[in-house]
C-alpha cells in the first residue's frame, strides 16, 4: 500500500524524492519520509507524521544534498502512523537505510532474534528488522547486495524493499516478494529510478522494466542488473512505459475523482473504441487466450474482486447469465480464497482488479489457479501482476486513475466484462449475428448516455446542499441496478465518511426498514425497466415512514415527482448497460457531499489507493 521511491545519478536525490512521493500519496498519507546520502558520505534521513507537506514543512526549505536516495510515504500496518514508525528506517550504526511496502509476516520471530544478539530497535514497525538483518550479514563479514538478497530469503510475505547503504551510495538494491505491490524501474540518461508505481516516472523517463516476485534488482547511475532472489542472474531490458504524464496531470478539475467522474464519457470512448468493429458487428480481445473449443468446455463463471471491483464482479454475473449464457457466480475475493471454494478446468474464473495489484484478488487467483481453473483478468494497470498471472487479460483501458475511490474503471470493467461476455457468447452459439450487433450498438451508445447523466452535476450539488448534513444513508436497487446501490453507498462512505449501506430494494422490508425516519435519506435507482414498479413500492414505503427519498428516475419518467422529494433524471438506457450510466450520478453526489463536508476528496483518511496487504 505504501509508496517508494529512489534515485540515484548527477542531480540533488532529494527535490526528485519529494516529486515521486506527491505522485504516489495516493497510495498512502499516514506519513512521509527521505534518506539522502550526502557528499561526505553523512546519512540524512528526514520523516515526519501526516501527509508529504508536513515532510516538506519540517525541512523548513533545508532539503538535504546528494546524488542518491530514498523517499517512502505510508500506508500504516504495524505501528501508528508516528515520527518513529515512519520510513526510512535504519540499522544500529546508521549505515543502512530502507523502504518497505508490505508486511513482513516472520517479524516477531526475527526481532527477537535479533533483539538477542543486541540489536536496539527504534519504531513499532515490522520493518525495521530489514536493516537490523542486512547489517547483521554484513558485520560477518558479506558485501552489501548479497546481505540484501540473504535477508530477502529470510523474510515472510508479500514485500518490495529498496535498500542503501551509506559506504556504497553508487548503487541502490531492491527486491520484491510475492503480490504486495511492484518495483518498477526506470532508465534516465545518466540516472536510473525505482518507484512502486508508474506515475513517479513519468515525469523522467519512459523506459521501464517491471520487477517480478522473487526478483531483485541493483542499480547504479548507468544501469540496472537483475537477478533472482535465489542466485541467478536474470536478462530484462527497458520498455516503454503505457502511461504518458500528461494523462494523470488534473488537467483544471479541481480533483482527480472529479475529473475520473467528468472524463468517462471519452475513456469509455477509447476503451471501447479498439474492441469492437461494426461490419460486421464483432469484438477484438488481443489479450483473449482461449480457443473456441476451449470456451465451450466452459461450464460456470466465478467473477471476483475487492470493493467497487467486486460490484463490477456482480453486474458481470448479469452479463455472463444474459450474454454469454453460462451459470455465473461473483464472490468477495478475500472470502474465495479461504473457503474452499470448487473450481476445476471447466469453471472460468474472472478477476476484476483496477491495479492487478490488490492482495485478496491475487490470492483467489493463486487458489484459482492451484485448481486449475481457466483465468483472465480485468484490470486496469499494464504489467501488473494479476495480468501475469491469468491466461489472458482484457485492459480496460481507461487511463491511469489517481483518486482513491475508484470510478472511470469501473465503468471501463463494465464495459470489458460486458465485451468478454459477447466474445464468450459468440464462441458458444449462445448470440446470433443479429444480436451481437444489437448489443454492441447498445455499448455503442453508452460513452452519450453518460455524458448526458453527468449534466446533472449541478443538481448534485445542490443535493448535496440540501441533505449534506444526513449522518446516514440508504441506497437501493434492484436487479442489474443492485450493485451499483452498493456502490453508490461505498462511495459515499469512502469519500464523504457519511454512513451508508448499499441493498437490493426487496431486502429492506428484512430489517433496513427499521432504520427509516425524516433523518436518513434513501437513493433509490428507480429507472424505466421491467423492476420500476417494484422499486416505485419501495419508495412508497419509506415515504409511509416519514423518510425523505431522492430517485435516480428514467428522463420523462413522471410516476415518481409526486412521491419522491428529488429526482435525478438520467437518459433512457438499454438495461444491460444502465449500470454504467446510473452510477455516474451516484459518483457526483458522493464527490460533492465530501466537498461540502470539507473532506479530503482525492486522500480520503484511512485508505490508499491499492490494498497489497490482506
Ligand atoms: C474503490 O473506490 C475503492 N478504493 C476500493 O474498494 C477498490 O475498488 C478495491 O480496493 C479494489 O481495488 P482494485 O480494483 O485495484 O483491485
Amino acid at each position: 500500500m505504501c509508496g517508494i521511491v529512489g534515485y540515484i545519478g548527477g542531480k540533488q536525490a532529494a527535490p526528485i524524492l519529494i516529486d515521486g512521493l506527491a505522485r504516489l500519496e495516493y497510495r498512502g498519507y499516514d506519513s512521509a519520509g527521505i534518506a539522502v546520502i550526502e557528499p561526505g558520505s553523512a546519512l540524512i534521513v528526514r520523516k515526519a507524521p501526516g501527509k508529504l507537506s508536513a515532510l516538506v514543512d519540517s525541512l523548513k526549505g533545508a532539503t538535504p544534498e546528494g546524488f542518491s536516495g530514498i523517499g517512502h510515504t505510508r500506508w500504516a500496518t504495524h505501528g501508528s502512523p508516528t515520527e518513529a514508525n515512519a520510513h526510512p528506517h535504519t540499522d544500529c550504526s546508521q549505515q543502512v537505510v530502507v523502504v518497505h511496502n508490505g508486511i513482513v509476516e516472520n517479524y516477531l520471530a526475527l526481532k527477537e532474534d535479533l533483539q538477542k544478539q543486541g540489536h536496539p530497535f527504534a519504531s513499532e514497525t515490522d520493518t525495521e528488522v530489514i536493516p537490523h538483518l542486512i547489517e547483521s550479514y554484513m558485520t560477518e563479514g558479506v558485501g552489501f547486495e548479497e546481505a540484501v538478497r540473504l535477508t530477502a530469503q529470510r523474510i515472510q510475505g508479500a514485500q518490495a524493499v529498496v535498500a542503501l547503504h551509506v559506504k556504497d551510495k553508487g548503487r541502490l538494491v531492491a527486491f520484491r516478494l510475492g503480490n504486495a505491490g511492484g518495483i518498477t524501474v526506470g532508465y534516465g540518461n545518466g540516472e536510473m529510478f525505482l518507484a512502486s508505481d508508474l506515475p513517479a516516472l513519468l515525469p523522467y523517463t519512459s523506459q521501464v522494466a517491471f520487477l517480478a516476485p522473487g526478483e531483485m534488482v541493483t542499480i547504479d547511475a548507468a544501469d540496472a542488473r537483475f537477478r533472482s532472489i535465489k542466485g541467478p542472474a536474470i536478462r530484462k531490458y527497458p520498455q516503454a512505459a503505457p502511461y504518458d504524464s500528461v494523462a494523470i496531470a488534473k488537467e483544471g478539475f479541481r480533483h482527480f475523482m472529479l475529473k475520473e467522474i467528468m472524463e468517462q464519457p471519452s475513456m469509455v470512448h477509447r476503451a471501447i473504441g479498439g474492441k469492437v468493429s461494426f461490419e460486421p458487428a464483432d469484438v477484438h480481445l488481443p489479450g483473449f487466450p482461449f480457443t473456441d473449443p476451449q470456451v465451450r468446455e466452459i461450464n460456470r463463471v466465478v467473477l471476483t474482486g475487492m470493493g467497487t471491483s467486486l460490484y463490477a464482479c456482480m453486474v458481470g454475473r448479469t452479463y455472463m447469465e444474459h450474454i454469454a449464457g453460462i451459470p455465473a457466480e461473483a464472490d468477495n475475493a478475500s472470502e474465495l480464497r479461504y473457503r474452499g471454494p470448487i473450481l476445476d478446468d471447466r469453471t472460468l474464473v474472472v478477476s476484476v482488479s483496477q491495479s492487478g495489484e490488490t492482495a485478496d484478488t491475487l490470492a483467489a487467483m493463486e487458489e484459482a489457479a492451484r485448481q486449475g481453473a481457466k483465468q483472465i483478468t480485468i484490470c486496469n494497470v499494464e504489467g501488473s501482476q494479476s495480468t501475469r498471472m491469468a491466461h489472458g487479460t482484457v485492459f480496460i483501458g481507461v487511463g491511469p486513475e489517481i483518486g482513491v475511490a475508484s470510478t472511470k474503471c469501473l465503468t471501463g470493467a463494465l464495459a470489458a466484462l460486458y465485451l468478454l461476455a459477447v466474445r464468450l457468447g459468440k464462441a458458444r452459439g449462445f448470440l446470433n449475428q443479429g444480436r451481437v450487433e444489437s448489443l454492441l450498438n447498445d455499448l455503442a451508445s453508452v460513452p452519450r448516455l453518460i455524458g448526458q447523466a453527468l449534466e446533472q452535476e449541478h443538481l448534485c450539488e445542490r443535493l448535496s446542499q440540501k441533505y449534506g448534513d444526513a449522518f446516514n444513508f440508504l441506497f437501493l436497487g434492484r436487479g442489474i441496478n443492485m450493485p451499483i446501490a452498493m456502490e453508490g453507498a461505498l462511495k459515499l462512505k469512502e469519500v464523504s465518511y457519511i454512513h451508508a449501506e448499499g441493498y437490493p430494494a426487496g431486502e429492506m422490508k428484512h430489517g433496513p426498514i427499521a432504520l427509516i425516519d425524516k433523518s436518513m435519506p434513501t437513493v433509490a435507482l428507480a429507472p424505466s425497466d421491467a423492476l420500476h414498479d417494484k422499486m416505485r413500492s419501495n419508495i412508497e414505503e419509506v415515504k409511509a415512514r416519514g423518510g425523505k427519498v431522492i430517485a435516480v428516475v428514467t428522463q420523462g419518467q413522471h410516476d415518481l415527482a409526486d412521491i419522491a422529494d428529488d429526482l435525478i433524471e438520467v437518459p433512457l438506457s438499454p438495461y444491460l448497460v444502465s449500470p454504467m450510466v446510473h452510477v455516474a450520478p451516484l459518483q457526483l453526489l458522493a464527490y460533492y457531499f465530501a466537498i461540502k463536508r470539507g473532506c479530503d476528496v482525492d486522500q480520503p483518511r484511512n485508505l490508499a489507493k491499492t490494498v497489497t496487504v490482506e
